[in-house]
């Protein structure tokens, strides 16, 4: 490639559109905290002009942990989808989930608001898989990195604008927090204008779709140079070897003995990310601090939303140099520390914890799962390991969004101590059991798991590990 730096236009639009999709992500993971409060009194009035009677608390509890845990429901099940490669469309579900939010009030209706909330989850489920793919098939190799992470960077964008449309001074009122979860349909928009300035992945129409000539042309705008032939030969090369290497469903994934060290290590880091209880905060921050006593709790959260964003940053630059293993570590450790501290009953020593435990989050365990696992898989297991591994992750997600407020109830403000004793068996995996994988090419991370099944599983023996796959398999 003959432009040093890689950067054009074209490719500068490209990434932009994709990440507005991460960023939307994101709105909707900060939206529903601040407005907590208006929309349950929203609920409460629907309930009382259905039923003539008050809602009971568990029943709001329950409506409400519904009407924020089903968006990871919604993940859950599309991000088992993310090989259908369709972003536009995805878009329907954006506008069809935010029609519903926005209109639930004037529908005086509960159920669109939790079949809105569903929708747009499952629009993230896809995003959260899509993104990150088109975005490393467009880049240069050696931007491929630094790209890579402006999916999570965006996600927490959003998350920080939703926290800060979410003051009862801007929409969190009564009379807008309509606008604020229908307004998620504004990236929607935009990304539909400008998709089609964006050029489709090369190396998807020429590897997967053997159109040589639209790749190419694709692969002139994304570089910006007329002479393409050496990306070309590299693509070629790429599709060689994918040709030779079996695609492995999920059941083979599961089944194949060589494939479980690196399963069994992308699902724990995508456990260690969700149920570190990061998203404790993230859904609920602003009544936590609310009973931990401070006066302004939505600044509090807002506060939480930059410091998120802040850290990302900070991650960005040394994830290369000081390696995925030792960030992981170091995350998890902080959290669990800061989860201790929370407990204290201090005000103003509990907030700090809390910033702290986000900071910490996004050291490591924040960015560090979404990109590891494509890192420890090659190409053949790959879309499945990454169906598997964003699976977990919103099953756990949900879990959370779902379990917290009634463990909360029950366990006062102890109830991080749980999150310190997950964090702390996280650690400890981590420590004996993640290997680096920073500087290692996809090949070499491979041979390694061959080499060393020992970590938990000595008996693999190389002429039987792809027997599993079976002899059609390779196709
Ligand atoms: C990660 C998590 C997401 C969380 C966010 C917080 O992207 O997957 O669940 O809300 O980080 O920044």
């Amino acid at each position: 490639m003959s432009d040093v730096s890689g950067i054009t236009s074209t490719l500068v639009l490209s990434v932009f559109t994709a990440v507005l999709g991460s960023l939307q992500c994101g709105y909707n993971i900060g939206v529903i905290n601040a407005p907590q409060k208006i929309i349950e009194q929203n609920y409460n009035a629907t309930w009382l002009a259905r039923h003539n009677a008050s809602i009971e608390l568990s029943t709001l509890t329950t409506l409400w942990s519904l009407s924020v845990a089903i968006f990871s429901i919604g993940g859950m099940i599309s991000s088992f989808l993310v090989g259908v490669r369709a972003m536009i469309i995805n878009n329907a579900l954006a506008f069809l989930g935010g029609a519903l939010m926005g209109l639930a009030k004037l529908g005086c209706s509960y159920e669109m608001m939790i079949l809105g909330r569903f929708l747009i989850g499952a629009y993230s489920g896809l995003v959260s898989g899509l993104v990150p793919m088109y975005v490393g098939e467009i880049s240069p190799t050696h931007l491929r990195g630094a790209l890579g992470t402006l999916h999570q960077l965006a996600l927490v964008i959003g998350i920080l604008i939703a926290q800060v449309f979410g003051l009862d001074s801007l929409l969190g009122s009564p009379e807008l927090w309509p606008l604020l979860l229908g307004l998620t349909v504004a990236p929607s928009a935009l990304q539909l204008v400008l998709f089609p300035f964006c050029p489709e992945s090369p190396r998807y129409l020429y590897i997967i779709r053997n159109k040589e000539s639209k790749a190419k042309e694709s692969l002139k705008r994304l570089t910006g140079c007329s002479d393409v032939s050496e990306a070309l030969t590299e693509m070629k090369e790429e599709k060689r070897r994918m040709d030779m290497e079996r695609k492995v469903s999920i059941t083979q994934l599961f089944r194949c003995r060589i494939y479980r060290q690196p399963l069994l290590i992308a699902v724990v880091l995508q456990l260690s990310q969700q149920l570190s209880g990061i998203n404790a905060i993230f859904y609920y921050s602003t009544s936590i601090f609310e009973s931990a006593g401070l006066e302004q709790p939505v600044f509090a959260t807002i506060g939480a939303g930059a410091i998120n964003a802040a850290f990302t940053v900070v991650s960005l630059f040394l994830v290369e140099r000081a390696g995925r293993r030792t960030l992981h570590l170091v995350g998890l450790a902080g959290m669990m520390v800061c989860a201790v501290v929370m407990t204290a009953a201090l005000v103003y020593i509990s907030m700090v914890a809390i910033f702290g435990f986000v900071a910490f989050f996004e050291i490591g365990p924040g960015p560090i799962p979404w990109f590891i696992v494509a890192e420890l898989f090659s190409q053949g297991p790959r879309p499945a390991a990454m169906a598997v591994a964003g699976g977990c992750n919103w099953t756990c997600n949900f879990i959370i969004g779902m379990a917290f407020q009634s463990m909360a109830d029950a366990c006062g403000p102890y109830v991080f101590l749980i999150f310190a004793a997950l964090l702390l068996g996280f650690f400890l995996f981590t420590y004996f059991k993640v290997p680096e994988t920073r500087g290692r090419t996809f090949d070499q991370i491979a041979a390694a798991f061959r080499r060393t099944p020992s970590l938990l599983d000595h008996e693999v023996k190389p002429s039987t590990e792809l027997d599993c796959l079976g002899p059609d398999d390779n196709a």
